[in-house]
Formats: structure tokens, sequence, C-alpha cells
């Protein structure tokens, strides 16, 4: 036995890499679009590393921010950020690790702004939930007509009630890419490959201005179980994020707001918008 030193341990990284190798498979079960993106970049031979990943929950016991964020600072993440969302009625944190690991970026719902049946059925969910949601112990879908209730409160609550906590997006570190002038010319390949992009605030959002520009996929549209029958949803979306340096020359490492408030959106239910 050896005592714990403050140095990064090799099993941090095997937990680590088994951890984000789980959150992509859960990820890419409901995310076609995603494995077949990172397909294409790697014939183009892009290891398209991940910048970060993004997990939703409900601000209730067991599952709440702090409880998911509890793995990963078990593991070597420490805290860069906390933000707010006031229209959608969401608090989150972002976490970064010092051996490069991806970025995670955990929002949650505040249930106590919203109904009694809205909360009702969060606590239900949560309750359902094992003691190691980041591996899989999710609840059950709810019934359609809950996931449609809960639609009429919260996007954001209806997704995850139908897919549970996994990652609801990765997204690709488009300046580690290699053969990427930048994220518009990503978003030019994108397009021709033929997939469609949340242009909600336009395609781009934010730029070198604010240090970070972000673009993503619309979800995918799946038929998923419900407790009484299948729909079409919309599952998770792939998210592509270009960092600029700062004055003092290293990647800005943080969030921005304004640019997260509308990537929210790439899983929200589109009207008459084509797919
Ligand atoms: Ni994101």
């Amino acid at each position: 036995m050896t005592a714990p030193t403050d140095d990064a341990r090799p099993a941090d990284t095997a937990a680590l890499d088994a951890l984000f190798e789980r959150l992509w498979a859960d990820y890419a079960a409901v995310t076609p679009s995603a494995a077949r993106i990172q397909a294409l970049l790697a014939e183009r031979g892009e290891a398209a590393p991940a910048d970060h990943i993004a997990l939703r929950t409900f601000d209730l016991p067991g599952i709440g921010l702090d409880a998911l964020a509890a793995p990963f600072l078990a593991l070597g993440y420490v805290a860069t950020g906390d933000y707010t969302f006031a229209v959608k009625r969401l608090r989150a944190r972002s976490y970064s690790h010092p051996l490069g690991y991806p970025r995670v970026f955990i929002s949650e719902l505040i249930t106590a702004e919203f109904s009694e049946r809205l909360q009702r059925t969060a606590r239900g969910l949560a309750a359902q939930v094992g003691a190691d949601p980041l591996r899989g112990q999710r609840w059950d879908p709810p019934a359609h007509r809950v996931y449609e209730a809960l639609r009429a409160e919260s996007e954001y609550a209806a997704w995850l009630s139908a897919f549970g906590i996994r990652a609801n997006h990765f997204t690709v570190a488009v300046h580690a890419l290699q053969g990427f002038a930048d994220l518009a010319a990503l978003n030019t390949w994108l397009v021709a490959q033929g997939f469609g992009l949340n242009d909600r605030g336009g395609v781009i959002k934010g730029g070198p201005q604010v240090h970070l520009a972000q673009s993503s996929t619309w979800a995918d549209q799946i038929e998923w179980a419900f407790a009484d029958k299948a729909a079409t949803v919309p599952s998770c979306y792939y998210e592509f994020a270009q960092r600029f340096p700062q004055a003092d020359g290293a990647l800005y490492d943080g969030f921005v707001t304004d640019s997260a408030d509308r990537i929210f959106e790439s899983t929200d239910h589109r009207g008459g918008d084509k797919t």
C-alpha cells in the first residue's frame, strides 16, 4: 500500500477513461449523428478530442448538481464558474481537469419554480435512480402524456424525464482540429455532409470577442419507448466549440451564458422546422 499523493495517479486516468467511455456509449446510443460525424472526422484523420460534455438534472437530493459533480471532483476536477439561466430557470457550474480531460458543464432545473405537478413527477423519477447515476442507473421514461405535460412547462424537464441522466451533448474541440481553419469552416463542411445546425440566434454563438465560439447540430429525432407507447422525440445533439486565447495567452476555459442559452434549445421540439 502506498499513501495517496497530490500527483496524478495512474488509477485516476483509468477511472476517468472508463467514465468518459461509458458516458460516450450512453450518449451515442441515442445520438447516431454524433457517432457518424466522429467517424467522418476520423476519415479525415481528425481525432476530434472533446472540449466538454454537459449533464442535465433536477435540483433534488441524490441527483442534483452537487451530487453529479462529486465523482468528477473525486477524480481531480476543479470548479471554474457558476452560471444562471433566468428564463429557463436553471443554474449551472463548469469544471475543468488539470490533465486536459473534457470540461464538464452540469446544469440543474430549479424545480421549486415550477408547478406542483412537475415537482411531483421529478421526485418520482429521482426516487428510481440508483447510487451511480453517471453509470447508467437511470429512471424509466414516464408515460408520453406526462412527458407532454412537462414540455408545456419546460423543454428541459421533458427531455430529462425521457432520457435521464446521461451526457446531453459531447462537444468537439474545434481549436484542436488540424484540417479546419475555424468553426465557420467546420460548419460549412458539416452542412455539406447533410447535417442541420441550430440557427437560433445565428449558427455561430459567441466569437473571438468572448473567447468562445460555438455551434451545434439539432438533436436527433429518435423513436423512444415511453411507459405507455413509443413516440419520435428529440434526443441529443453534437456541439462544436472553438476557444480563443485570452490576453495571457492561455485558452479561455469558461462558458458564455448567452451562447449556452441558445445551444440548450437544440433539444427543443421545433414546430414546422424541417429536421
Ligand atoms: Ni455545450
